[in-house]
C-alpha cells in the first residue's frame, strides 16, 4: 500500500543484507516515518513486544524471520538445537494473544527440523521466513475478493455509499500488505463502490486513529474516525451498513478474539440487526481450540498505557502526557472474546463461512483431525 504514494509493506529484507530486516516502527505513526532495522533475536523480541509491529499476522511474519535470525545465531553457537529453541521460547513470550505468533513460530522450527546440516537449516528458515510473508499477502488479497461481494450486495440494495464500521488496525499495517478487514474496503474502493469508513479511536492505543485513518487516507478512502463508545449511536440512526474486524485468535467454534472492545461493538451490532463480519487468515485460527470464550488468554498491558497518550505539540515534537490523577491505577487488558453468536460470517481466504465448527472445518477440512 502507499505511504506519500510510495509502495511499501510492512516488513522486507535490507536490500543490502538479507540477515537485516527492516520494518515501519508503527509507534510513530502518522507523525513519523521510521524505518527500523532488526538484527538480532532481542531486537525482534523488543519489536514484537513494545508493539513497533503489531496486529495478528504481521506479529506472526516477523517471528518468522526471527526464528531466522536466530538460526543464524545459532550457528555461531555450539549447540545449534537449544539456542534455537530458546530463542522461541522467547519469541513465544512476546505477545499472548495473537495466535499467529504460536502457529508460525511452529511451523518454522518443523520444517527447519525436517532438514539436516546447519546451512540448509538457516537455508529453509529464511525460505519459510519468505513463503509465509508471500502468503499472508496472498490470504489477505483473497479475503478481499471474498469479502467485496459483502459490500457490493448492501450496495446493490441501497444506492447510497456503503458505511461500514471497523475497530482497531486490522489493515496493511497489521499484516504484509492489503489487511485483513480493510481487504474487502480497499477491493470495494478499487472497484468504484462509494463507501465511508467508521474509524473507532480504539483507546488505548488509539490504533484506529493513529493506523486506520491514517491507511485510509493514504488511499483516499472517505472515512471518519469516532471515539469509541459512538457506534451504538450511529447503529441506532441507521448510519452503519455494517461491521467488519479483524481478529488476533478465532476457536474452532467460532469465537473471536480482537482488540478490546470489540465484542461490545458486536453487541451493539446484534441488537441492531446490522451485519457483524470477522476477517482473517488461517494463521490466526486457533484449530486446536474447542472454546474461545474460556480459554483464549488475554494480554495484559502495562497501566501506563490507559494513564499517558501520545500525539504531536503544536511545534510537532512528539509527546507523552498524563491524562489521569498521578496516582489513579488503571488496568489495561489489550483484548475481548466475542462469542460465535454474535458473529454474522467469517470471512477467509479460501471463502465466507457461518461462525461455527461446521463452517470452519467446511473451509479447511484438514484440520477436522486436530
Ligand atoms: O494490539 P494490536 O494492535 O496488535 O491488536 C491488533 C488487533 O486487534 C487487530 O484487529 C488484529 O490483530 C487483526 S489484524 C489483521
Amino acid at each position: 500500500m502507499h505511504i506519500n504514494g510510495k509502495l511499501y509493506q510492512t516488513i522486507w529484507e535490507h536490500p543490502d543484507d538479507e540477515s537485516i530486516v527492516q520494518i515501519i516502527d508503527q509507534r510513530n505513526l502518522p507523525h513519523q516515518l521510521i524505518i527500523e532495522e532488526l538484527k538480532t533475536t532481542s531486537d525482534f523480541e523488543d519489536a514484537i513486544r513494545e508493539m513497533h509491529v503489531r496486529g495478528a499476522p504481521l506479529i506472526g511474519a516477523t517471528a518468522a524471520y526471527g526464528i531466522y535470525v536466530a538460526c543464524i545465531e545459532a550457528s555461531q553457537s555450539t549447540h545449534f538445537e537449544e539456542h534455537l529453541q530458546q530463542a522461541a521460547n522467547r519469541l513465544k513470550q512476546t505477545r499472548p494473544t495473537a495466535v499467529d505468533l504460536f502457529n508460525l513460530i511452529d511451523r518454522c522450527l518443523e520444517r527447519i527440523a525436517s532438514v539436516d546440516t546447519i546451512s540448509d537449516k538457516v537455508r529453509t528458515a529464511l525460505a519459510e521466513a519468505r513463503l509465509i510473508c508471500s502468503e499472508t499477502i496472498d490470504y489477505c488479497h483473497q479475503i478481499g475478493l471474498n469479502g467485496v461481494s459483502l459490500i457490493e450486495a448492501i450496495y446493490a440494495q441501497t444506492n447510497q455509499p456503503v458505511q461500514i464500521l471497523t475497530h482497531c488496525n486490522a489493515g496493511w499495517l497489521a499484516t504484509v500488505q492489503y489487511g485483513t478487514a480493510t481487504a474487502p474496503i480497499y477491493e470495494a474502493h478499487k472497484r468504484g463502490i462509494p463507501l465511508h469508513v467508521w474509524v473507532d479511536e480504539t483507546r488505548p492505543r488509539n490504533q484506529g486513529a493513529r493506523l486506520t485513518a491514517f491507511e485510509l487516507g493514504q488511499e483516499g478512502i472517505p472515512h471518519t474516525i469516532i471515539a469509541d463508545n459512538t457506534g451504538g449511536l450511529l447503529m441506532q440512526k441507521g448510519q452503519v451498513d455494517m461491521v467488519i474486524v479483524g481478529s488476533d485468535r478465532t476457536s474452532r467454534n467460532g469465537d473471536v478474539a480482537n482488540k478490546i472492545g470489540t465484542y461490545l461493538k458486536a453487541l451493539a451490532a446484534y441488537d441492531n440487526q446490522i451485519p457483524f463480519y470477522v476477517a482473517l487468515p488461517e494463521s490466526s485460527f486457533d484449530f486446536s481450540m474447542a472454546n474461545g470464550v474460556e480459554e483464549i488468554p488475554i494480554e495484559e498491558r502495562s497501566a501506563d498505557e490507559v494513564r499517558y497518550m501520545q500525539g504531536i505539540d503544536e511545534a510537532g515534537a512528539l509527546k507523552k502526557v498524563l491524562i489521569s490523577p498521578a496516582g489513579s491505577p488503571a488496568v489495561n487488558y489489550g483484548f475481548d472474546v466475542t462469542p460465535a453468536k454474535y458473529v454474522t460470517r467469517i470471512i477467509t481466504e479460501r471463502g465466507i463461512c457461518t461462525a461455527s465448527e461446521s463452517g470452519i472445518l467446511s473451509l479447511y477440512p484438514e484440520k477436522r483431525s486436530i
